[in-house]
């Protein structure tokens, strides 16, 4: 996000004649809050019906009688730099009053949780890193990024890049999946589309990279809980995607509500100002998560809001979300002396240069036209591109007996109560899909033309309906089994103690077996879900995620076979919870698993993962051969043969990996390097190449230092992270 000269010169001249109330206004964000009867924020409402502290009937009632308080009055004295709202004209009135009634007019900057499209909702994250396609997730960014804009929508928080590797956590939805490389090329995709189409101001929005950092390290994977890991480690795993973000110019950061290694992220200065500023190189501003200056007080790091809300200042947080500590506390604090004016110019400078940026000044409004068209429907091609989004992201796990795809004319009978309800396909944190947009499976189903009728008998929660059960396995030829969870069993707060099939669907998997009829098992999940059993005896298993508006198409397309799909896995599956945190790039220890008792396994489950990252099958079959790998002065040229040995067209993700054998950090057994997305058609051969710099080889030692050694490296490609061709080298840098 850079700045003309000019540009520069205008924020300079518009902090000279601000007041320190104004400044402070800047560096303050509202949502609208509940007043008539509740008068407390609009997301502590939702979570005191969330957590039981009001029902479901009560939180309506509130709802239907309350009025939303936009904070207009602070607006209009200047105290208020940035509003949460979702609703066009909404977002146009805000403004007209930030703009034509404060003394100075500075417009709001208004955010969103868009985090998977707005109103044309594609796949959860942790679904559509599975497609392995860069260019599809810049597209779907920049759909979003227009019809954020069209909404009044300036500033979008997203893109969610946390690694994760323990899927008890119920955020790894949200986010690109284990892999740090996967995870940066998913970042610099992302921004690439939300910020760089600035041929009008209604193409781009500002980023808003989150969570910093290594909230999906959180212990045993209960979300808000403390992290702790090396300085190595920290470096290695979880910072790569935000360094990736900053070097495509990401606007905005937002700190994770977590502690690491003792200090809060909201109030961590190493992390704020030496690494995330200093390092790299933030041009925008950080934002808060919301109440989580608030929280540093029950972390335990502050006295009471003040000092929290000084100790955030001064670790360089330039805007709070939500908790009004700012606004509240930091005049007085800069009155004191305790926080230095210099805090508060830099935190404003930086809001205010991506407000420049963002070309609020010279169009704040959203045109009406545009506000009607959506009214109107969605546009087509963004239904067709969250429809393609779909189809990308499938996984097919497992294909015994080639069940699939299912021919035209064969009798289904389609099970399960996710089957049937378009309204979660499109998991969380999607708030603006229309009903009207999105489509089940079994909508899907009917309008391919497959001969198909449908059975809830019973899904992720609620009892099951054996009886019904047994009609859907009699009168037909193929049972379609969709189970998995709602779109609320994942997503922030929503970690789970046991990441089986929730509910009775296991056993109406084992009635359903039991039938004799050919099952083809369906998954609808917002996290790797433990399939141990599973796995062994169902024959089919296809991973389709929550995909968003046209999830029904894009599963009847796959299940038909007019789409072949080519989905990797972002993310490792457990055979049971307890294996839980399972990943691919781990270190080997001294007694890698094996069968053999004394080394690290278990007594009662296996060591290694049940599908591994980049797994994925086809409708037709690849074979690798021929890894050939030469070294030349700076980066190493690797090749390898890809061949289609099939009877159809297919997608292959060819996946790069290395191993630094012995270093003078134990490093992980594979790492990945590069992948490309490879289409042949039947018989087809090719040659795939890539080149890995050697300056890629390296990495970082528990000072944060970059370390490239000498030594033993091996180079793997393959179709996972599971099943690869290998070569060693030896490399002197
Ligand atoms: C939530 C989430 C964050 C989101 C913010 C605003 O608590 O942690 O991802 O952007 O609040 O809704």
């Amino acid at each position: 996000m850079k700045l003309t000269q000019e540009q520069k010169a205008f924020v300079e001249d518009l902090l000279s004649r601000m007041t320190l109330d104004e400044k402070i206004g800047q560096m303050n964000q509202e949502s609208p809050s509940i007043v008539g009867g509740f008068d407390v924020p609009f997301s502590e409402l939702i979570e005191m019906m969330t957590d039981g502290r009001i029902s479901q009937e009560e939180f309506g009632r509130i709802m239907s009688t309350a009025k939303q308080d936009f904070h207009e009055d602070d607006i209009r004295a200047g105290l208020v730099g940035s509003q949460m709202v979702n609703d066009p004209r909404q977002n146009n009135a805000l403004q007209k009053i930030a703009v034509e009634e404060s003394r100075l007019g500075i417009p709001l900057i208004i955010g969103f949780d868009v985090i998977h499209g707005f109103r044309s909702v594609f796949p959860i994250a942790i679904g559509e890193a599975c497609s392995f396609d860069d260019a599809l997730f810049e597209e779907t960014a920049h759909m979003a990024a227009a019809e954020s804009r069209a909404h009044g929508i300036n500033w979008n928080f997203a893109p969610m890049i946390d690694a994760a590797r323990d899927s008890r956590w119920g955020r790894v939805s949200e986010g690109p999946g284990e892999d740090p490389l996967l995870g940066s090329r998913f970042a610099r995709a992302k921004i690439r589309g939300l910020q760089n189409d600035r041929s009008s101001a209604l193409n781009y929005v500002a980023a808003c990279t989150k969570h910093y950092v290594a909230y999906g390290a959180c212990e045993s994977g209960r979300d808000y809980n403390t992290t702790s890991m090396s300085v190595s480690n920290l470096y290695n795993v979880y910072l790569p995607a935000f360094r990736a973000a900053m070097e495509e110019g990401a606007a905005t950061v937002m700190a994770a509500f977590n502690d690491l290694n003792g200090v809060p992220c909201t109030v961590n200065r190493w992390l704020l100002r030496d690494i995330l500023k200093k390092e790299f190189g933030l041009d925008g501003f950080v934002v808060s998560d919301a109440n989580a200056i608030r929280e540093c007080v029950i972390h335990g790091i502050a006295e009471d809001d003040a000092d929290a809300g000084v100790q955030a200042a001064l670790a360089g947080m330039d805007m709070d979300m939500g908790t009004h500590i700012y606004k509240d506390c930091l005049k007085a604090a800069v009155e004191q002396g305790t926080v230095p004016m210099a805090v508060i110019d830099e935190a404003v400078r930086r809001i205010l240069s991506v407000k420049v940026w963002l070309g609020l000044f010279e169009n704040p409004y959203v045109p009406e036209e545009l506000i009607e068209a959506y009214e109107k429907g969605l546009p087509a091609e963004h239904v067709a591109l969250c429809r393609k989004a779909a189809e990308e992201s499938v996984v097919l796990l497992k294909n015994e007996g080639n069940l699939l795809p299912i021919k035209r004319g064969q009798k289904i009978s389609l099970v399960g109560k996710l089957a049937g309800d378009a309204n979660e396909v499109c998991g969380a944190w999607a708030m603006a899909w229309k009903p009207e947009d999105c489509v089940s499976i079994q909508k899907g189903l009917e309008a391919a033309g497959a001969e198909v009728k449908y059975y809830p008998c019973g899904g992720p929660e609620g009892e099951i309906d054996f009886s019904e059960v047994d009609r859907a396995a009699r009168d037909c030829d193929v049972i379609v089994a969709v189970v998995g969870e709602t779109c609320a069993m994942s997503g922030e707060a929503s970690s789970k103690a046991d990441i089986s099939l929730p509910g009775g669907q296991r056993a109406m998997l084992q009635a359903l077996l039991a039938s004799g009829k050919p099952v083809v098992t369906v998954l609808m999940n917002g996290r790797p879900l433990a399939l141990g059993w599973e796995a062994e005896n169902l024959p089919v298993i296809l991973e389709a995620w929550h995909l968003g508006i046209r999830m029904g198409d894009a599963v009847a397309s796959v299940l038909l076979g007019d789409v072949n799909p080519s989905g990797k896995l972002s993310s490792s599956f457990p055979s049971v919870t307890g294996q839980c945190p399972v990943y691919y790039n781990h270190p080997s220890t001294g007694r890698p698993g094996s069968k053999s008792k004394f080394t690290s396994r278990y007594l009662d489950a296996p060591w290694d993962s049940l599908f591994p990252f980049g797994h994925g099958l086809s409708y037709t079959t690849f074979a690798y051969d021929n890894l050939v790998v030469t070294e030349n002065p700076d980066a190493l040229e690797i090749s390898v043969s890809l061949k289609n040995t099939g009877g159809r067209e297919g997608t292959e993700v060819v996946q790069l990996y290395m191993q630094d054998v012995s270093a003078s950090l134990v490093r992980p057994v594979k790492e990945l390097k590069d992948y490309q997305r490879v289409t042949l058609a039947p018989g087809e051969e090719k040659t795939v190449s890539f080149t890995l710099p050697k300056a890629a080889m390296g990495f970082y030692d528990n000072a944060g230092q970059y370390r490239l050694e000498n030594g033993l490296f091996r180079i793997f490609a393959g179709g996972s992270s599971r099943d690869c061709l290998m070569q060693e080298i030896r490399l002197a840098f």
